[in-house]
């Protein structure tokens, strides 16, 4: 068995979903049977102040030598940087992203990818242009239980896929919880609103089921229409969005398939976290796949045949284990001790990228990540949801 190769990360933002990435970054890979990379961290930078990012460090447990700086200006500099990990608003992804690229670093982004499809393809030109490795790091797709979820799809057990139903949403009380407007979930100027925060995972599964899985060659984009709620408080920022898509297929393939996507910030799949009702349903001729709660972070499928057949599967996410004192979590949740969250396996096909010499992610290219940007402009056309200029600019770089 070859050595790992150790892959040097720069961390670009230092809130929620930053410490959780970090966290999972630093768990050793072989608990998750990885054996080709291993990753550390060798930077970490904060828009605000160096300190917030020497306090970041720490609380992540990055080893002791990383540099902290107070600006992503600096951060991109550092030459022991060998990828960047955005985590600010996807109102900023663009800029940053830019800055990165300009930079000469490779950079996996975290979703939604950027505002809108003309930003997203101005990303890619400029990491073709600069040979860098670029990708969105829609997590979920690289769980092994998507592996899965897919594999059984063109394995064809269910039969050619006729119908997709994915939903995600959370139960808040969005009055209650971010009454002032400010909260990256509701607030205009950092493109919030249920869409582009959580209604990404419903299509992630909607893609991942009904495209992805189809030949390269001959898959086309589908048809969209769509029905959108703007959270009154603010004007804008979607709170509900309901997506009906048709994704065309030849007669022989099983003709045109069905998706419905939708997403909220007012109700969510399982109220009371019950988990107990699927969040994803891919139904097709011999039966059906379904998925449990939260769309993003699944841990539990099961698999229904007309045959009466039914296979139940439990997803773990590996860790450092019980006893090791070790916890990960987003927010307020918490995971069992020793679990992690899930974030890992999207940091390792980066790394597994970088060592191949490969310039996008495995799961999703840049092609589908600017496809479902797409579809999503496509429905805040339809319904009406518009944000700022300043976050909607290719120009960069444009002071935000
Ligand atoms: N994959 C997932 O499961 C997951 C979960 C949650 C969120 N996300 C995505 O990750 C991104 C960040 O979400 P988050 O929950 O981590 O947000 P957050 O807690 O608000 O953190 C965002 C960070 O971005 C930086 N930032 C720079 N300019 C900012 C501005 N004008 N306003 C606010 N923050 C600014 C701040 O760090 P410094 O200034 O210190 O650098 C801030 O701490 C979003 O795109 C979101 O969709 C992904």
């Amino acid at each position: 068995m070859s050595t790992p190769k150790t892959i040097r990360w720069g961390i670009l933002a230092t809130g929620g979903i930053a410490k959780t990435f970090t966290k999972d970054l630093l768990v050793d890979p072989q608990t998750r049977g990885v054996t080709n990379v291993k990753h550390t961290v060798v930077a970490a930078a904060s828009s605000s102040s160096q300190s917030r990012a020497q306090d970041f460090l720490k609380d992540t447990g990055c080893p002791a030598d990383a540099k902290a700086y107070g600006s992503y200006e600096e951060l991109v500099k550092d030459p022991n940087i060998d990828i960047i990990y955005i985590a600010t608003p996807h109102s900023h992804h663009y800029q940053n992203a830019m800055l990165c690229l300009e930079a000469g670093k490779n950079v996996l982004c975290e979703k939604a990818f950027t505002v809108n499809a003309a930003q997203a393809k101005a990303l890619a030109e400029k990491a073709k242009e600069k040979d860098l490795f670029l990708m969105e790091a829609v997590w979920t797709r690289y769980f092994p239980l998507s592996i899965y979820v897919r594999d059984l799809i063109t394995s064809g057990r269910i039969g050619p896929v006729v119908r997709v139903t994915a939903d995600n949403g959370f139960a808040t009380d969005p009055e209650e919880a971010f009454g002032d407007g400010k909260h990256r979930l509701v607030n205009p100027d950092l493109a919030g609103g249920a869409l582009l925060d959580l209604g990404i995972y419903s299509l992630t599964w909607v893609f991942q089921t009904l495209y992805h899985t189809q030949p390269e060659k001959t898959r086309q984009p589908p048809k969209v229409l769509a029905a959108v709620k703007n959270y009154s408080q603010t004007k804008a920022a979607d709170e509900t969005t309901t997506i009906m898509l048709v994704f065309p297929r030849s007669p022989e393939d099983g003709g045109d398939a069905h998706a419905v996507a939708t997403t909220s910030i007012r109700v969510t799949t399982t109220p009371g976290g019950t988990h107990d009702a699927p969040s994803i349903r891919i139904s097709g001729p011999k039966g059906e796949i379904q998925v449990f709660p939260p769309a993003f972070r699944p841990t539990r499928t099961k698999l229904i045949l007309n045959d009466g057949t039914v296979e139940e599967k439990h997803w773990p996410h590996p860790g450092p284990g019980k006893g090791s004192g070790w916890y990960n979590g987003f927010g307020n949740g918490k995971n069992a001790e020793g679990e992690g969250h899930g974030m890992f396996w999207e940091a390792d096909e980066a790394a597994t990228a970088l060592l191949e010499g490969r310039k996008e992610g495995k799961y999703e290219g840049l092609a589908e990540s600017i496809l479902i940007m797409e579809v999503m402009d496509e429905v805040r056309k339809q319904g009406g949801l518009v944000y700022p200029e300043k976050i909607e600019t290719t120009k960069y770089p444009t002071e935000l």
